[in-house]
């Protein structure tokens, strides 16, 4: 199975979540009907939605609360995006001009904002209480992921463990909490429930791994983001964190100069230092270990159709250049 084929088999569950996702844009038209229309028609994964109704599928689930609460995961996706590039002064998102370099900043974040508390009132309508209660813990961590990355900003001294911790916190969790959910609305077993979690915390850490490493290296029609804006804005990621770990003194000295200087453009410099020092595969080796892990809590289900959709969905996390 291949990624397309996992959206092909999930095309009627995907549609419904888009046509909540269209309606409840809808209500909050007469707001700013430009950006909302924007940000849903331009074209987003729907991984994390996607996600979810497979998890429902592979444990079971018969009923149709999947749908609702797959357009929260993407609703607080995007807000969390909006924000984002905000915060990370994005001009490309999505391959379009991103909402704030329209807009500017002010509606990037009150529309981020209306984006999350429609799903607090999606969340409410659904009624379960362990549902509410991962997703309050979520965006809270997602929210803490973004506080300690801005923190750990131009810090060129961040650790690997620092790194991840970040990154598990500011996309992992969302994923994790994606894989999960289906789980709960079947109400199967905890240690079903905690396989999936763990299966999304691996597939989610590896999703956020490879994308810090397409930054430096992806082309920017695939990508749809502008390449080299990690560096730019001192955000040290895994690929930058090893090369200067094992590069000599005076290249340690162009890296910190491209780091504190956000003035120039050192780019094509320290990715040449990043190739000269095996910093991508370094990282996408650990992507592609952390999807092997992740796999292997999916043992406990049997073969199905929902499982080779996990399996191929996570085969695609490491392959993808968009
Ligand atoms: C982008 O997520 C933000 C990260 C966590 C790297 P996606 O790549 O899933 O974004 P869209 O929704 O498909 O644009
Ligand atoms: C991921 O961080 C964004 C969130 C999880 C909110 P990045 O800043 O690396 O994502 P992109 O590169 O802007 O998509
Ligand atoms: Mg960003
Ligand atoms: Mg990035």
């Amino acid at each position: 199975m291949e990624i397309q084929d996992v959206f092909q088999h999930y095309v009627d569950d995907m549609r419904a979540v888009e046509d909540l996702i269209e309606e409840s844009q809808r209500s909050y038209v007469h707001l700013i009907p430009e950006i909302t229309d924007h940000i849903i028609k331009s074209g987003g994964k729907r991984l994390r939605p996607l996600l979810l109704v497979i998890s429902s599928d592979l444990c079971g689930y018969r009923g149709d609360r999947q749908f609702p609460l797959a357009s929260v995961m993407e609703f607080i996706h995007t807000a969390s995006l909006l924000h984002d590039d905000v915060i990370d002064h994005a001009v490309i998102r999505r391959g379009k001009p991103s909402a704030n370099s329209i807009w500017g900043n002010s509606v990037s974040v009150l529309v981020g904002d209306y984006l999350y508390s429609t799903s607090f009132k999606v969340l409410a309508e659904d009624g379960d209480q362990s549902v509410q209660k991962l997703l309050a813990t979520t965006t809270s961590s997602m929210a803490e992921g973004e506080i300690i990355q801005l923190a750990k900003c131009g810090d060129i001294n961040i650790t690997e463990k620092e790194y991840f911790s970040i990154i598990e916190k500011k996309t992992a969790i969302l994923i994790s909490a994606a894989c999960a959910i289906g789980a709960i609305l079947a109400k199967a077993p905890e240690s079903e429930v905690k396989a999936l979690a763990r299966f999304g915390m691996r597939l989610g850490t590896a999703f956020q791994l490879t994308d810090d490493t397409l930054d430096y290296v992806a082309r920017e029609d695939d990508f749809g983001k502008t390449i080299g804006m990690d560096l730019k804005e001192g955000k040290i990621t895994l690929p930058l964190i090893r090369t200067f770990k094992e590069c000599d003194p005076n290249e340690k000295k162009i890296i910190e100069r491209a780091v504190e200087d956000t003035g120039e453009d050192y780019i094509e410099e320290v990715a040449s230092l990043i190739n000269k020092y095996g910093g991508i595969k370094y990282s996408l080796d650990k992507a592609d270990s952390l999807i092997e892990e992740g796999k292997a809590f999916l043992e406990i289900f049997g073969d199905s159709t929902p499982r080779k959709g996990f399996f191929a969905i996570a085969d695609y996390v490491v392959e993808r250049k968009l």
